[in-house]
């Protein structure tokens, strides 16, 4: 659809009004390429981003290769062990180095006139090198570039294109202890399982943040699991379940009504077996973390967004997703799934049959959260041409009495995507993005006691 002629990048985003008590995004945010661009710059350029798990590349030599942001990497373990995030360019004239998915090697070799590189970065080697003058200098010059930064939280790699960035705890904040809370649930740690789920989404990467911290849509949108659970003999509720902004973009819902968690609380669609092996792990658990611990890394289900490009589902089972923006309408999807490194076989079958029932792509959760998602994008072209900006913008208010009285907000309401939206528009339009009428309340950030 051809766009209007007026620069939308310099419209306010989010509009907010707290004598009304309204939040509204404009839609352009989800549909502008001007706007995409922003981003890649303000954001991908700029912060932490999610590259991978360590246990992807256990072994040395062990490689993925991968991109963040449309910037092609190779994520790997070098032979002495170390884990590093190479540029897959070619140092001599550019061309992707790495072509395959995954796989071990000491060296890649450029297709196009064969250069060999260690996978520590070093060049191997270059064909006919008689032709340069001075070798050395050259291989000095010609190294693959590595990306600026690379830190590990968790077993969990981070990188930034950004040389200065923040070193990466900071940035992570109150985020990194619920990352600490999933390594803690078993005492032999946790381990992706070799392959990645991967998809593909039309629509604006913005939406799978939005869907992921969304509890507001759980009952219509997935009344057929809210259904399957009721049968199998689970309660559901929205009860006692919250969302929380945790800073710089981070957000968390923690939910204990939407299901059980294997190994940690059980529910009757698991079995008599899995009850037993949930008693003896939690009395483990206690053990190992004392009781107080032990309740919020077993009882809670967290679903984790850490800004920009993380989604960790520590629900039913373990997931971590990762969104990749290709394109201002289309977003690609990776989902790894974490287990326990050491874990009962009739455990571990009873995990994979509940975690594909409803996070994996063709479960009951995700196929259904891919439809809305894809709808919202296409239902917001019907306003695009909107001159009457009021009427082009999406409502994101539930919940915002709440907020004004400091009250912790729920996870069916829209306090975790306001507070998304928020870091936002600071980082890609800053005050230009926002307009506010009336006072906006201070943030409302309060630390959870969890140990
Ligand atoms: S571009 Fe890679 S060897 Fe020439
Ligand atoms: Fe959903």
């Amino acid at each position: 659809m051809p766009r209007a002629a007026t620069d939308s990048t310099s419209e306010p985003m989010l509009v907010e009004d707290w004598d009304q008590l309204t939040f509204r995004v404009n839609r352009e945010a989800y549909r502008s390429p001007e706007i995409f661009e922003r981003e890649l710059d303000a954001i991908w350029q700029q912060t932490w981003l999610y590259l991978g798990h360590e246990t992807e590349v256990p072994n040395p030599n062990d490689f993925k290769s991968r991109s963040l942001g449309g910037r092609p990497l190779i994520f790997c373990r070098d032979s002495e062990g170390q884990v590093r995030a190479w540029l897959n360019s070619c140092p001599h004239r550019g061309t992707i180095l790495c072509r395959e998915n995954e796989g071990s090697s000491r060296r890649f070799q450029c297709f196009y006139h064969a250069w060999t590189f260690n996978n520590d970065g070093t060049v191997a080697a270059i064909p006919d090198v008689e032709a340069y003058e001075d070798f050395e200098s050259l291989s000095q010059s010609m190294m693959l570039r590595s990306v600026p930064r690379l830190e590990i939280h968790e077993g969990y790699v981070f990188v930034s294109f950004n040389p200065d960035v923040p070193p990466l705890l900071e940035h992570l904040g109150d985020a990194a202890d619920y990352m600490t809370m999933i390594e803690q649930q078993h005492a032999c740690g946790v381990t992706t399982l070799p392959g990645v789920q991967q998809y593909s989404v039309r629509g604006n990467w913005k939406l799978g943040v939005e869907n992921a911290m969304d509890g507001y849509h759980f009952a219509p949108t997935h009344n057929t699991f809210v259904g399957y659970l009721r049968e199998t003999g689970f309660a559901v509720t929205d009860e006692g379940q919250y969302a929380y902004n945790l800073g710089n973009g981070h957000s968390l819902l923690v939910l204990t009504g939407h299901g059980g968690r294997i190994s940690m609380v059980w529910e009757p669609r698991f079995g008599e077996d899995e009850r037993i092996r949930t008693e003896e792990h939690r009395a483990e658990m206690v053990e190992r973390l004392g009781e107080k611990r032990a309740h919020y890394v077993a009882d809670e289900s967290h679903i984790l967004f850490v800004f920009p490009n993380l989604l960790l589902f520590d629900i039913e089972g373990l997931s971590i997703r990762q969104l990749e923006p290709v394109a201002a309408d289309h977003t690609k999807v990776r989902a790894w799934q974490l287990v326990p490194r050491e874990e009962d076989p009739a455990a571990r079958a009873l995990r994979m049959k509940t975690v594909v029932s409803f996070v994996g792509p063709g479960g009951l959760a995700t196929p259904d959260d891919i439809e809305a998602y894809e709808a919202v994008q296409r239902g917001i072209d019907a306003t695009a041409h909107e001159r009457r900006a009021e009427l082009d913008f999406s409502d994101m208010s539930r919940g915002m009495g709440d907020e004004v009285k400091g009250v912790q907000g729920r996870s069916i309401d829209e306090g975790a995507m306001r507070g998304f939206w928020r870091e936002w528009a600071a980082v890609v339009g800053g005050d230009d993005y926002v307009k506010i009428t009336g006072e906006r309340p201070a943030e409302f950030l309060e630390g959870r006691d969890v140990r």
